[in-house]
């Protein structure tokens, strides 16, 4: 993957995926992204503050130390502004599987940057993590889901009764049937060109 060049060139920004950082730009971002209606059920704890929102980022920093992360994170960035996140957590260095995750922004939706962004963290789990299998789930009422896994190379295998917990609208928590995905590294490469990864 050659280094995007728009920028030299004054056209519309390129995407890309960067390392989160616990700057008040992405704090204010991991805010703005969870203030979004049908948002709050992608993390653990209410993000409605600053303070919430740099606790959800904590995580996703990378320690420089830690050769074998157990888990790795990267913000869609678009014009230095994260509009939405792509993670694979649950590295098992055994059997060198991982969990796949991600989220966009609502203004950012719907112009392929789940997809794209998706495909380049799986190049990066076979490639620089060493990983072979990669799962991901999504409630079967989330089809918008399923259609970003297929795009980043996924296959569907099945369903999962009750796997994933969510919150209603009430904080209650619901259990939900979840599609199951999977990428190996020796299936194909999908059509989608993959973001270009940015070391910062
Ligand atoms: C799922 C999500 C990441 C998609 O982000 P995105 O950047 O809009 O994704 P893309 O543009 O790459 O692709 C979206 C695909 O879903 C399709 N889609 C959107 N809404 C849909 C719906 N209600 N039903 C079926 N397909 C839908 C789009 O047509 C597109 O498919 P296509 O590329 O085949 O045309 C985003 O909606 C989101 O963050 N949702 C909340 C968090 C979430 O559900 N995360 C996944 C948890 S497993």
């Amino acid at each position: 993957m050659s280094e995007p060049s728009d920028r030299a060139f004054g056209h519309a920004p390129t995407p890309v995926l960067r390392p989160w950082t616990l700057g008040d730009r992405d704090v204010a971002a991991v805010q703005r992204a969870f203030a979004w209606p049908g948002m709050a059920a992608q993390a653990r704890n209410p993000i409605a503050t600053a303070v919430g929102a740099r606790s959800w980022l904590e995580p996703m920093v990378p320690a420089s130390a830690d050769a074998e992360p157990r888990c790795v994170a990267f913000a869609i960035d678009l014009d230095g502004v994260a509009v939405g996140h792509v993670m694979v957590s649950a590295i098992e260095r055994v059997h060198l599987t991982g969990w796949v995750s991600y989220w966009v922004a609502p203004p950012a939706r719907g112009r392929g940057l789940a997809g794209a962004a998706t495909a380049a963290l799986a190049d990066h789990c076979f490639t620089v993590q060493g990983l072979f299998r990669l799962e991901l789930g999504h409630r079967l009422n989330n089809p918008a889901s399923g259609r970003v896994a297929a795009a980043a190379g996924f296959v569907r295998e099945g369903t999962e009764r009750q796997k994933l917990r969510y919150r209603d609208g009430d904080g209650c928590w619901e259990r939900y049937d979840t599609a199951l995905w999977a990428r190996l590294a020796t299936d194909p490469a999908p059509a989608v060109v993959p973001l270009w990864i940015a070391a910062k």
